[in-house]
C-alpha cells in the first residue's frame, strides 16, 4: 500500500508518518538510541522472542485490562514515559498527551527537560500528572521545581537516575543536535524546514513559545540544541548517590519511583532506599549501549525484590501483546516513549488516542486467546516456556 493512503494503526506506522512530518534531526532525536543501538534493537527484538501460549475454551467473555498503580486504579498497565522536547514534535505537545492520558485513563509523566510548562499542563489536566526530575547540580532550584509540582497537583515524582552523564547518541551527533554545526550543516538543516510545511505550520509557527517551559529560568531557549547540551553537561548531577533519595524524600512527601534501574544490585537499593516503585529501564537504549534490554531483566529484578514492590518496565513495549508479556515477566506496570511521541508527532491528540485504544484492544485479544480475564491471572504461565 502507498504509504499517501495509509490509515495508521500500528505503532510502526505512526512511526512511519512522523518520520515524513517531522525535520530530520527531530526525528532521528526520537528515532535514534545511543552508539550503536544495540540495546534499542534489543529491547525491541526480545520482546518478539517471547512467544504466548494459546489457550482455548476458558469462557473469556468478559476481559478485565484495569490495573492498580500507587492506590489508583487506570485502565490498562500502561503510562506515558517522559520525553523531553516533546513539544518540538508537536503543536503543545505535552498538553496534548495529558488530555490524551486522560481520555483514556492512564497516567502521563511530565519531564523537568519539556516544552510545555508544569503550570501550562496541569491548567489542562483535571487530575494529577506524574513530573520526572533529572537532579541538577544547582540544588535549590530542584527545590523551586518540585514545589512548582506540587503547586500544579503533582503527587508521584519520578526521579530519573540513568542520565548523570548523557551516552553519545549518533544521530543526532551527526545531524548537529548534539555539538555545533558547521556553515554547511546548518544550511542543510535549514532546508529541513521548509520541505516539512505541516511541521513548520503546526509547531515552528503555531507551536511557540520553544522555551523549556520548568527551566526558562536556566536555558534560555529550546532552539539551539547544542546550548541545551552544554548546559545539561554542566547541570546534571554526576555526584549524585542513593544518599540524595533521602534528601529527596525530606522534600518530597509524594510517591517516589526511581526511574532508570536495570540491575538486581540496583533494584535492591532502590528498595532499600524507600521507593515506592521502580522502573526497570535502560532510557530506550539512549545511555550505556551494550546494556541487557529491559524486558529481560524485568524477571531477574521481581526475583530480587519480591512481591511487595511496584515494577514498572519500559523500553521496547509497541503494543498491547508487549504489555501482556511484561506483566507475564514479572512488571506490574510498562510505560511507553517513543510510541506515544510518535502518534503525536504524526496525528496529534486523536492519533495518540487511537493508539492508546489499539493497545488496549490488542491487550483484550491477547488476554482472551491466552485464556486470562485480569491482570492477576497474567503469570508466567501466558508465556510458552517449553
Ligand atoms: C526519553 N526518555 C526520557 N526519560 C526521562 O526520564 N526524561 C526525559 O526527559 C526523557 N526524554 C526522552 C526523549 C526521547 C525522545 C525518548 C525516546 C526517550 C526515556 C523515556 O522516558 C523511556 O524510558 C523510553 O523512551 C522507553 O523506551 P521506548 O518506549 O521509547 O522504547
Amino acid at each position: 500500500m502507498s504509504s499517501m493512503n495509509l490509515i495508521p494503526v500500528s505503532t510502526s506506522d505512526y512511526r512511519r508518518l512522523a518520520k515524513k512530518r517531522l525535520p530530520r534531526n527531530l526525528f532521528d532525536y526520537i528515532d535514534g538510541g545511543s552508539y550503536n543501538e544495540t540495546t534499542l534493537a534489543a529491547n525491541v527484538q526480545d520482546f518478539e522472542k517471547l512467544r504466548m501460549k494459546q489457550s482455548v475454551l476458558r469462557d473469556v467473555e468478559n476481559i478485565d485490562t484495569t490495573a492498580q498503580c500507587l492506590g489508583e486504579t487506570f485502565s490498562m498497565p500502561l503510562g506515558l514515559a517522559p520525553i523531553g522536547l516533546a513539544g518540538m514534535m508537536s503543536r503543545r505537545a505535552e498538553v496534548q498527551a495529558v488530555k490524551a492520558a486522560e481520555k483514556s485513563g492512564i497516567p502521563f509523566c511530565l519531564s523537568t527537560v519539556s516544552i510545555c510548562s508544569l503550570e501550562e499542563v496541569a491548567k489542562a489536566a483535571t487530575k494529577p500528572f506524574w513530573f520526572q526530575l533529572y537532579m541538577m547540580r544547582d540544588r535549590s532550584y530542584v527545590k523551586e521545581l518540585l514545589a512548582r509540582a506540587k503547586a500544579a497537583g503533582c503527587k508521584t515524582l519520578v526521579f530519573t537516575v540513568d542520565l548523570t552523564v548523557v551516552g553519545a547518541r549518533y544521530r543526532d551527533a551527526r545531524n548537529g543536535m548534539a555539538g555545533r554545526l558547521s556553515t554547511f550543516a546548518k544550511f542543510r538543516a535549514a532546508l529541513e524546514y521548509p520541505t516539512h510545511p505541516k511541521w513548520l505550520l503546526d509547531v515552528a509557527i503555531k507551536g511557540k513559545p520553544h522555551l523549556f517551559g520548568n527551566l526558562e529560568k536556566l536555558v534560555p531557549s529550546a532552539r539551539s540544541l547544542a546550548d541545551f547540551k552544554d548546559w545539561v553537561d554542566s547541570q546534571f548531577d554526576p555526584t549524585c548517590t542513593w544518599k540524595d533519595i533521602e534528601w529527596l524524600r525530606s522534600i518530597w512527601d509524594g510517591d517516589l519511583i526511581i526511574k532508570g534501574v536495570l540491575s538486581p544490585e540496583d533494584a535492591k537499593e532502590a528498595v532499600a532506599s524507600g521507593a515506592d516503585a521502580i522502573v526497570v529501564s535502560n532510557h530506550g537504549g539512549r545511555q550505556l549501549d551494550g546494556v541487557s534490554s529491559s524486558i529481560n531483566m524485568t524477571p531477574r529484578i521481581r526475583d530480587v525484590v519480591g512481591d511487595k514492590t511496584m515494577i514498572i518496565m519500559d523500553g521496547g513495549v509497541r503494543s498491547g501483546q508487549d504489555i501482556v508479556k511484561a506483566v507475564a515477566n514479572g512488571a506490574d506496570f510498562t510505560l511507553i516513549g517513543r510510541a506515544w511521541i510518535w502518534a503525536l508527532a504524526a496525528r496529534g491528540q486523536d492519533g495518540l488516542e487511537a493508539l492508546l485504544a489499539t493497545f488496549k484492544s490488542e491487550m483484550d485479544v491477547s488476554m482472551a486467546l491466552t485464556g486470562v480475564t485480569n491482570i492477576a491471572n497474567i503469570t508466567s504461565g501466558v508465556l510458552d516456556q517449553y
